[in-house]
């Protein structure tokens, strides 16, 4: 039996434990770095956004995530997971790693998809590593059930090291915008570390030296006074433990994000974006722990520190074209021959469209490591 739900504190109790611990944590003059503020806001046990008892994902939450809108999402990713299966060699160990679940939708989605043409087999394992823990149980019991009818084993981790070196596919679906950024915004002469200061009356935006050095690639050189860049340490370094980890086989991250020039033209201030029920805000130190925050995955940066990390890029396309090479055209009419009344054929059809165009700013970049990178390209 699961255990029972620890219960949720209210929230002023959150934001206090959330401030104390901040306080914590910032320097002597109360200056703590955006980063460290966004991870306890989003990750502290029992306070965090994504740590609390109700999940934040799909109708009843926050936001809508791919995987909420129709099954088929996570059936083009069981395309393209078998086909990695082949190029590795079908009678080889295979690792299915998905980080960063949520509470398992898209896990479920593949798993069925999978099971419809691979069955019992031990050579198979699914494995979660998710870092939020209501989120990781609710993982666990949705890909099991999801699993049983194909003998599937599924298991969580606490990490990618924890599993070792390993062959497979591994799956990331909004996993990269929701890690802790560091925002440095240029002065005119040099980058400042932009933060909160916590004062005695509460806390407020704020801006300092930098914290730590800027960690290669460089940052774009002298741009507009002012401008905002954000970049996730956090994220780095899952590339690099991936990299350290993935001895052959494919990572699929589907994500949104933005070259890095096209970020500083378009966003000079920085992407950062609060989400609660559905309505997006820019409030980001208002009601911590009440609503998401992310900010756009700046690719530039990511592929540079993935191709240093030993990863190669063997795919990078819209959402809309991964889709469409992973059968999404085929899977769409087998599920429009499965439907039983006009009304389902309309909702069919139009939650489809809404996968293809509503994700527009969504890019799927598939990494391999770099010395086999050739037998992993996709063939579509
Ligand atoms: C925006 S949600 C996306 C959930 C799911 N992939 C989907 O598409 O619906 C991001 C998820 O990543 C998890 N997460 C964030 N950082 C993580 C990390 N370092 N390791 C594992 N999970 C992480 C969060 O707890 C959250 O469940």
């Amino acid at each position: 039996m699961d255990p029972s739900p620890t219960p949720d504190p209210a929230p002023e109790d959150r934001r206090a434990r959330l401030l104390r611990l901040a306080r914590d944590g910032a320097d002597a003059t109360g200056f703590l770095p955006f980063d460290r503020w966004m991870d306890l806001v989003l990750y502290t046990e029992g306070a965090g956004y994504y740590a609390r008892p109700r999940s934040p994902l799909g109708p009843t939450g926050d936001f809508y995530t791919a995987p909420y809108v129709h099954p088929l999402f996570g059936a083009a990713f069981a395309e393209r997971i078998r086909e990695v299966r082949v190029q590795l060699g079908a009678d080889r160990p295979f690792t299915l790693l998905e980080i960063g679940p949520g509470d398992g939708t898209l896990t479920a989605g593949i798993v069925t998809a999978l099971g419809a043409h691979w069955t019992d087999d031990p050579n198979l394992r699914i494995v979660l590593v998710e870092r939020s823990t209501p989120l990781r149980s609710a993982a666990l019991r949705r890909a099991r059930h999801a699993s049983q009818p194909f003998g599937f084993r599924v298991s969580t981790v606490e990490s990618v090291s924890e599993l070792g070196p390993f062959e497979g596919a591994i799956v990331a679906n909004e996993l990269l915008d929701a890690q802790p950024v560091r925002r440095v915004r240029w002065s005119g002469r040099e980058w400042r570390e932009l933060g909160v200061r916590l004062t005695a009356s509460g806390l407020r935006a704020d801006e300092a030296p930098l914290v730590d050095p800027i960690p290669p690639p460089p940052l774009p050189a002298v741009p507009d006074e002012g401008t905002v860049v954000e970049f996730s340490p956090a994220a780095e370094g899952l590339v690099r433990e991936i990299a350290d980890h993935l001895v052959a086989g494919v990572w699929l991250i589907d994500d949104y994000g933005l070259e890095e020039t096209e970020l500083v033209r378009a966003h000079p201030e920085g992407t950062l974006a609060t989400v609660r029920g559905h309505r997006s805000g820019d409030e980001p130190l208002e009601s911590p722990g009440e609503h998401d925050l992310s900010a756009f995955v700046n690719w530039t940066r990511l592929r540079s520190v993935a191709r240093a990390a030993g990863l190669e890029v063997v795919a990078d396309r819209s959402q809309a074209m991964a889709l469409g090479a992973w059968g999404y055209p085929r899977l769409f009419e087998e599920a429009l021959a499965r439907t039983r009344s006009s009304e389902d054929e309309v909702k069919l059809r139009l939650t489809v469209k809404n996968l293809l165009f509503g994700f527009e700013s969504f890019r799927v970049i598939e990494l391999a490591p770099a010395r086999v990178a050739d037998r992993f390209r996709p063939s579509t």
